[in-house]
């Protein structure tokens, strides 16, 4: 087995009803004040956010709400809440909602406890944040796993580019999770989160060709669950054995645990965050159309992994590694397609793109040309603009 380090802080309280617990949680963290964060209403509407205002309440902590986070968070409204809260003595900043939510709190919570400039720093990778608030998150969507990850990632309106900072400090200390929340997810973001937690194994799986048998087993066996879960969901939305078991793969999947003794490298992720940055369309999707296209590029040097994953969690029969890998990679993008998402532009909102805006992609992920996307496969600039040519439909 290869050396690594595993730390995941974050308590967990899982099970429905499991939001009325949410004082309790924030008071074992010793929390008086708490920022409430939430996003477009759906928090709202489903009573969610009062039931978590009496839980804290109930405990004696007074709190302030704030709504208003969007799907890809901007870093102007993390700007803004923080001018807002800065003199208000806030020790916890708890998100109520999806991974934007969560994003957003993580940031808030280093924008509260260093200052705006600090805050841009980190979020520019010029310098890891020096301090956080605690973060607390009662989880609505499966999807991002930020509810255990050290990550946030915001979106510059302006830049169309997205800002991504990731430091221990900000993993969350408690993370509650009520599958039940989960069932009013709307069919489009319940597939682009089943995507989401599906890639976030599998891109470790991919980043190495073996060792750890364990962690391959651990990402297999999720990965199955995903396969199988993701779809019942879609199908049946108040299931709640497929809600909780989806809810529970998103929290594991990006908490390191997949992928223990690996490269974590995430080549599609990077490839897809130019999309969800420019067109704005859910992260999920951005992943499922640039999948197949990166994974076809890499192909001679993933194989093995394919042939492995075709056969351990798609059902492929193929003795033939070659064979094997070629129908891992069809049983993927048809396992994409069955959830209703893109694999490609023409079938995505924004259409088809002009070759220039493809090039201004390929450089971003490329860091101008200066350094290949991915280490196990390296893609120079040229093989990442034919990656976007190929997702685009003009490859
Ligand atoms: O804003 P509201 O009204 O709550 O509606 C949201 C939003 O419109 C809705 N929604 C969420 N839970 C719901 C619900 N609607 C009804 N019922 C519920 N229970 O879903 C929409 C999307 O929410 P969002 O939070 O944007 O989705 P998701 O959880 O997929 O998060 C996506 C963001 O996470 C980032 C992505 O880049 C993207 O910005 N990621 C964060 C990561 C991390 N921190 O480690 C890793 C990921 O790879 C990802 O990059
Ligand atoms: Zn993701």
């Amino acid at each position: 087995m290869r050396a690594f380090e595993f730390h995941v802080p974050t308590k967990i309280l899982f099970g429905p009803g499991a939001e009325n617990r949410t004082g309790e949680a924030a008071q074992a963290e010793g929390v008086r004040r708490a920022l409430v964060l939430y996003g477009g209403g759906s928090a709202v509407r489903s009573g969610l956010l009062g039931r978590v205002q009496t839980s804290l309440a109930r405990a004696g902590i007074a709190c302030f709400v704030k709504g208003g986070v969007r799907p890809n968070p901007r870093m102007d409204f993390v700007e803004e809440a923080v001018l807002e809260y800065l003199d208000k003595g806030v020790d916890l900043v708890l998100a109520t909602g999806g991974g934007s939510v969560m994003d957003t709190a993580k940031a808030v919570a280093v924008g509260l406890a260093t200052s705006l400039e600090e805050l841009r720093q980190a979020f520019r990778g010029k310098k890891p944040p020096a301090e956080a608030l605690a973060v607390g998150a009662v989880v609505t969507m499966a999807a991002s796993g930020s509810e255990t990850s050290p990550t946030a990632v915001l979106s510059d309106g302006e830049t169309h580019e997205k800002l991504i900072c990731t430091h221990p400090l900000l993993v969350p200390r408690f993370a509650i999770l009520n599958p039940e929340l989960t069932c009013t997810t709307p069919p489009l973001q319940t597939a682009c989160g089943a995507a989401d937690i599906l890639m976030h194994t599998l891109e470790r799986y991919c980043a190495d060709l073996g060792g750890n048998a364990l962690t391959d087993a651990l990402a297999e066996g999720l990965m199955r669950t995903v396969v199988e879960y993701g779809p019942r969901c879609l199908k049946s939305p108040g299931d709640y054995e497929a809600r909780s078991e989806l809810m529970w793969c998103g929290s594991l999947s990006h908490c390191g645990l997949t992928g223990l003794g690996r490269d974590n490298e995430f080549p599609v992720h990077r490839l897809g965050h130019e999309l969800a940055a420019r067109y704005d369309i859910p992260h999920g999707m951005s992943l499922t159309i640039m999948w197949p296209h990166w994974a076809r590029a890499a192909r001679d040097r993933i194989a093995p992994r394919l042939a492995r994953l075709g056969r351990t969690v798609f059902g492929v029969a193929e003795p033939d590694d070659a064979a094997a890998s070629l129908a891992c990679l069809g049983a993927v993008t048809s396992w994409f397609e069955g959830l209703g998402l893109p694999v490609s532009f023409a079938q995505a909102p924004m259409g088809v793109e002009r070759d220039e805006v493809l090039r201004t992609f390929a450089a971003s992920c490329t860091d101008r040309g200066a350094h290949p996307l991915g280490t196990l496969c390296p893609l120079e600039y040229d093989s990442v603009l034919a990656v976007y040519q190929a997702a685009n439909g003009n490859g």
